[in-house]
Order: structure tokens, then sequence, then C-alpha cells
């Protein structure tokens, strides 16, 4: 008798311990699916949406459809990103702002619009940014780019970060 309640209190032991490492995982998930905004998910007054953490605030509002990589938009992009941010953006060193050539891979496409369109907004509310604010301590000042500029710079760093 004693044998079979052991052997029940170690089955039920064994439940709990997998239990809690299939919990972990569950958890680690969803931490790694924040992973390319950095999320300061537990930033108590961030006040964001899902969808503004990962995508930023400003016009995008919804995932982009971004097709093939245009290399007519790629041109245009580079040229307006060698007009209005080469003063503070390098491609692959730290300048007044992060380097560039990588920053598809740190961040969506959304959250690159937001941040050429909106600047400010994204300074003042986004915890991404107010780190990255906290780390370059200058801020990014708006370039009064339209939305298809936005776009052309975007298709650049795509092609630049592939
Ligand atoms: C006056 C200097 C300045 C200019 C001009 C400027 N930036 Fe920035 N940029 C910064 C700084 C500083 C940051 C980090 C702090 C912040 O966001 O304000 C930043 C952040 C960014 C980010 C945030 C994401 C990241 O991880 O790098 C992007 C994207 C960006 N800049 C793109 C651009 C583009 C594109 C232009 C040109 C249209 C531009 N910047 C013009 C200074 C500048």
């Amino acid at each position: 008798m004693k044998n079979i309640s052991s052997k029940i209190a170690g089955l039920i032991v064994f439940a709990i311990v997998l239990l809690s490492i299939t919990a972990c995982g569950g958890d680690e998930q969803k931490a790694a699916d924040f992973s390319k905004t950095k999320s300061v998910a537990n930033d108590p007054n961030a006040g964001l949406s899902q969808f503004e953490l990962e995508n930023g605030i400003g016009p995008v509002k919804q995932k982009l459809e971004l097709g093939p990589i245009d290399p007519k938009l790629v041109k245009k992009g580079e040229e307006i990103f060698n007009t209005k941010c080469i003063a503070c953006h390098k491609l692959d060193e730290r300048y007044v702002g992060p380097a560039q050539r990588d920053v598809i891979k740190r961040r969506t496409p959304e959250f690159i619009m937001n941040t050429m369109l909106n600047p400010l907004e994204m300074q003042e509310k986004h915890p991404v940014v107010k780190k990255l604010l906290a780390e370059y301590m200058t801020q990014m000042t708006n370039q009064n780019l339209s939305f298809d500029d936005a776009r052309a710079i975007l298709e650049y760093f795509r092609e630049i970060g592939k």
C-alpha cells in the first residue's frame, strides 16, 4: 500500500515538473516574439497596444504588404537617405543615431516607417524609442517626409539589410 502511494506521489511530482517546464517554454516563446522591438513589456506606463509595441505609433496602423524589392524605389530611397538622413546616420557605425544597415533586422518595416514619419510622438510614447533617446541623447528631428519618400527609404533599407 505504502509502495503504491509513494509511486503515485512520485507521478504527481513528475507531472508538476513537466507542466512547469512546458509553461516556461510558452513564456519564452512569447518573449521571443517581441524580440524585434526589444519590447519593454513591463514598462508600466507604456499603455500601448500590442501592434504599437511591435510596429510603432504613427500613420502606419496595419501591416504593410511588401512585394519583392523594387530596384527603382531602392535608388530613390538611397538618394533621399543620402540627403536627409546621412547627417546623423551611418550605415555601419553608430553616429548621432544608430547604424542603419541592419535596421530592417532590428525593427519591423512598420516600426521603421512610423519612426521616419512620426519621430516626435514615437520619442514621447514608445518604450523602445525612449531607450534609444537615453542611449543617444539626441532627438531624431522630423524630416517632413511624404509617405512615398519614407516607403522608398524603407525599400533601400530592405535592400542593404538583406
Ligand atoms: C538630427 C539627427 C537625425 C536625423 C537627421 C535623422 N535621424 Fe534617425 N535617429 C536619430 C537618433 C538620435 C535616433 C535615436 C533616438 C530617436 O529615435 O530619437 C534615430 C533613430 C532612428 C530610427 C530608429 C530605429 C533604429 O533602431 O535605428 C530610424 C529607423 C531612423 N532614425 C531613420 C532615419 C531616417 C530614415 C532618416 C532620414 C529621413 C533619419 N533617421 C534622420 C537621429 C537622426
